[in-house]
């Protein structure tokens, strides 16, 4: 199965996501993924459903919201209504993950649950039918342009495992530090989605990245 690729607009032009947005649509990006930070749950703060709201319009790629907020069950309506189509909570940032999960069904988006580097693939445990994706996160959470966490492998493998075991449908997402020179590794730990921010948007050939990551 080909591996999706999700340019992270963390790194993209602030001051014209329109713009980037298809910048990654005509170099076959398959998602455009959102990083909301709310200056609690990581120091800094980006965007939140307003923005999403009107980027929309702009793309035809699916939106993949990651959730690096505190108590993100309390917004998982304003993103549904922004018109995002998955939306990823932190395992750590709630004490109510199946309740937070079962609100972004009800809301028809797909759930997504993101591990951080230290957390354990047991949260996952009795939340596995309620999921659509898993992600890996592969640095701690809170800025891009960070270095690759090797140590998150083995956690690849075995969230590939368990999904391969249980015979779920659900996709693995890894992110943080992913280019060229990481991302075979991680695609042969089992990754079916890869994340990459810096990697595209700050390096001078970061759009033809895209590609060569689509065919790994
Ligand atoms: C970090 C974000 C990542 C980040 C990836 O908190 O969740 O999506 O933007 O950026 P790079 O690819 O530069 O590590
Ligand atoms: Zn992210």
């Amino acid at each position: 199965m080909a591996v999706k690729v999700a340019p992270s607009l963390l790194s993209a032009d602030f001051s014209d996501l329109g713009r980037e947005l298809k910048r990654i649509e005509e170099n076959g990006a398959d998602w455009a993924h959102l990083d909301v930070m709310d200056g609690h749950f990581v120091p800094a703060i980006t965007i939140g459903p307003v923005v999403a709201k009107s980027l929309r319009p702009r793309t035809r790629l699916f939106m993949d919201a990651h959730l690096m907020v505190s108590e993100p069950e309390n917004h998982i309506e304003p993103f549904a209504r922004a018109g995002v189509n998955l939306l990823t909570i932190q395992a750590e940032a709630t004490a109510h993950l199946d309740r937070a999960l079962r609100k972004i069904k009800e809301h028809g988006l797909k759930a997504g649950v993101a591990l951080n580097p230290a957390t354990p693939v047991s949260v996952l445990e009795y939340v596995w039918p309620l999921l659509d994706l898993v992600l890996v996160m592969s640095v701690n959470p809170g800025a891009g342009g960070q270095s690759f966490i090797p140590a998150v492998l083995p956690k690849i493998r075995y969230i590939a495992s368990q999904v391969k075991e249980l015979n779920l449908k659900v996709d693995i997402e890894v992110d943080g530090g992913v280019n060229r020179e990481t991302a075979p590794e991680i695609v042969k730990a089992g990754a079916t989605v890869l994340v990459a921010g810096s990697a595209i948007f700050a390096a001078e050939d970061g759009m033809s990245l895209i590609g060569e990551l689509k065919n790994l």
